[in-house]
């Protein structure tokens, strides 16, 4: 049955550009200005975040990689029943592979995207790694329950890679844990790759690398509104904004306005920005060995195992549902 909101939005038409269109104005109309994270990722945005993950700042996708090709054998006796592997938001699916290849009993491979573009590369890039194992594309949005399109076996294993978990507030990455030991059931495992609370010098580094990738990557949500909603934001007029806040355990991303000036949208809706004022576009939480596992058992989930790098930069966990 639909909602109220859904049904408005049907009214209007329920096009994707609809749905941008009114997040969008709602997030400028904020007091504190705001644009969801999810629209960083159009084609361009993509490649951009893929060149972030190469950058040598970006420590991240390095170390995890570096994780899951050095604890391969530890993971794959930990998971040795596991024939279904679930990916949540599993992007361009090359990391995947490394997975794949640890767990002796893999059969079926369900990665979960919004895009089926990224669904279709993803499928063929696995498929042709690894012919003898079954690929069930699911378009959804993770973040909600799902129910699951295939038989998943005695003990599914979900896969939640990136420190993606970071990027949602505390409470929602509660709730994102929740919903996937629901999702999984019963003798189900989650392996979730979360980054670290380290020096802050590192952490800002990181998100503000030298060759300004990430500024780019930032930046290219104003250029998506420009191009796909009419809007007239001058990129020159706006700069790429990283920090740690302590108080929060998060990197905050803004974009700062760097004079007074007013943005029309659609020829339509105009939003006036202060000198200094900032359109905040993405946190990344970091977390303690310790606050992870808490958060996790407040989940309902038992950790299990748990890998750290030498240098203390990322952590592995393995979480086991109990219930
Ligand atoms: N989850 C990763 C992180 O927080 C990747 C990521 C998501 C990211 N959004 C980003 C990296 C924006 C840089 C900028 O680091």
């Amino acid at each position: 049955m639909l909602n109220k909101t859904k049904l408005a939005a049907v009214e209007l038409g329920g096009s994707e550009h609809d749905a941008f269109l009114q997040d969008v104005t709602a997030g400028l109309s904020a007091t504190r200005k705001t644009l969801d994270p999810k629209y960083f990722y159009d084609d361009r945005g993509s490649r951009l975040f893929q060149q972030i993950t190469e950058l040598p700042e970006y420590y991240i996708t390095r170390t995890e990689t570096q994780m899951m090709q050095d604890s391969a054998s530890d993971i794959g006796s930990a998971l040795a029943k596991v024939s279904t592997v679930i990916e949540f938001g599993s992007g361009s699916g090359e990391r995947t592979d490394l997975l794949l290849q640890s767990l002796p009993a893999a059969e079926r491979y369900v990665p979960i995207d919004v895009s089926d573009e990224l669904l279709a590369s993803t499928a063929a890039t696995v498929g042709a790694r690894h012919p003898h194992i079954q690929v069930h594309a699911l378009n959804a949005d993770f973040t909600a329950p799902m129910t699951l399109p295939v038989e998943t076996g005695y003990a599914p294993l979900g896969y939640f890679p990136g420190s993606t978990i970071g990027n949602f507030l505390p409470t929602a990455a509660t709730r994102f844990l929740v919903n996937a030991r629901k999702t999984l059931g019963a003798n189900a495992d989650l392996l979730v790759g979360v980054d670290l609370v380290k020096p802050v010098k590192l952490l800002e580094d990181a998100y503000n690398d030298s060759r300004g990738v990430t500024a780019a990557f930032n930046l290219n949500i104003l250029a998506r509104i420009n191009s796909e909603l009419n809007g007239n934001f001058d990129l020159s007029l706006f700069a790429h904004q990283a920090f740690y806040s302590a108080e929060l355990s998060r990197i905050e991303m803004h974009l700062v306005s760097l004079a007074q000036q007013e943005v029309v949208i659609d020829g339509t809706y105009s939003f006036t920005f202060r000198v200094g004022e900032t359109i905040h576009t993405e946190n990344s939480h970091k977390y303690t060995i310790e606050r992870f596992k808490h958060m996790a058992t407040q989940a309902g989930w038992r950790p299990a195992r748990c890998w750290v790098d030498e240098d203390r930069l990322f952590s592995l966990h393995l979480l086991r549902n109990t219930a």
